[in-house]
């Protein structure tokens, strides 16, 4: 008999265009827990709706996305690799949710605080409700572990929360959500600039994309903040210079580190140099990803079966919850 495995829900945004935070920090740990877990992957196509997104290009947003995980190595044999939107259990459970969920929570809650001052002409329900819907796409296979960010911690205490509620008014169906990481520390992935991590929306110059061509990401280390050196030995490094052997520890071998650090630490460091190691080893981990997102995206008919694949096993776990759902809430007549 093989043992049963704890249940691991995660949602990825479908905004495409993944770089290495994402990568360090997201999905690396998607790809270790799919061997330890039951896990359920969803592109949550049905949030992006909360703020009118030209919809013209969902399609190849949520294609994109997929191809990126999977040339990642999310392996959709192993895990389940769904679209929100092609499982109506969700919305079902969003519903029954809503009953649950007070105005005053959720007005409360940062990300909408965040979303009404950057939209204040498009506040609309569905943005004062987005953590009802989060909490629908986890509780709905009955998962103990979400993978998540820092920036999610809210939202899953209101999943918590949620959950809580039914199980007290209703009888008990849900196990409580709590967020997992195999790190304790999330890795966080510095910008070529010297300022903060890398990130989708800010300065693209100093982001590495998982879809940049050779040459760009090369231009993007070469151009990374550096200064004249160090003007004695054993100094401490100024910030933009941590930055850079903090990308390095990340894609280059412990000798290549080794030595610059000895370089550093003698005060012979030759900057350049250490940018065009740090760029070649970037090119070489970044270029057969690339090369696989590409393959994957010209392929639709793969995509289009790899996502029913996907929505048909979450929606066998999706019945079996909304079977006990309705039990308990009682509409069973
Ligand atoms: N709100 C999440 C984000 O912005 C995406 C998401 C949707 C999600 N549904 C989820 C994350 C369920 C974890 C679990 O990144």
């Amino acid at each position: 008999m093989t043992e049963k495995k704890e249940i691991v829900m995660s949602g990825i945004r479908p905004t495409g265009h993944l770089h290495l935070g994402n990568y360090f920090g997201a999905i690396r740990n998607y790809i270790k827990m799919q061997d330890d877990f039951d896990c359920y992957f969803m592109v949550a196509d049905l949030h992006s709706l909360t703020t009118h997104p030209d919809t013209r290009l969902l399609k190849g947003n949520v294609h994109r996305v997929l191809a990126e995980n999977i040339a990642c190595g999310l392996d959709p044999d192993k895990v389940a690799l769904y679209c929100q939107s092609q499982v109506f259990e969700t919305p079902e459970l969003y519903l029954y949710l809503n009953m649950l969920a007070y105005v005053g929570e959720l007005e409360k809650t940062v990300t909408f605080k965040d979303k009404i001052r950057q939209h204040p002409g498009n506040i609309n329900a569905g943005l004062l409700t987005y953590p009802v819907l989060q909490a629908a796409d986890i509780i709905l296979h009955r998962a103990r572990y979400v993978p998540v960010g820092k920036d999610q911690e809210q939202h899953l205490e209101m999943a918590r929360n949620f959950a809580n509620r039914f199980n007290h008014r209703y009888g008990e169906v849900f196990p409580e959500p709590q967020a997992f990481n195999y790190n304790q520390l999330l890795v966080k992935v510095p910008g070529l600039d010297g300022a903060g991590k890398m990130s989708k929306s800010e300065n693209q110059m100093a982001t590495l994309f998982l879809a940049d061509e050779d040459e760009l990401i090369r231009k993007k280390v070469m151009k990374a903040k550096t200064d004249s050196g160090p003007t004695a030995t054993d100094m401490p490094k100024p910030d933009y210079i941590e930055n850079i052997f903090g990308l390095m520890k990340l894609v280059s071998g412990n000798e290549v580190i080794g030595k610059y650090e000895d370089d550093y630490n003698n005060a012979s460091i030759r900057y350049g140099d250490m940018k065009k190691q740090l760029a070649e080893d970037m090119v070489n981990f970044i270029s057969p990803i690339r090369s696989k997102i590409a393959v994957i995206l010209k392929d639709e008919r793969y995509l289009k079966d790899t996502m029913e694949k996907g929505a048909e096993k979450a929606r066998t776990s999706a019945k079996a919850t909304m079977h006990l759902v309705r039990e308990a809430i009682g509409l069973n007549y």
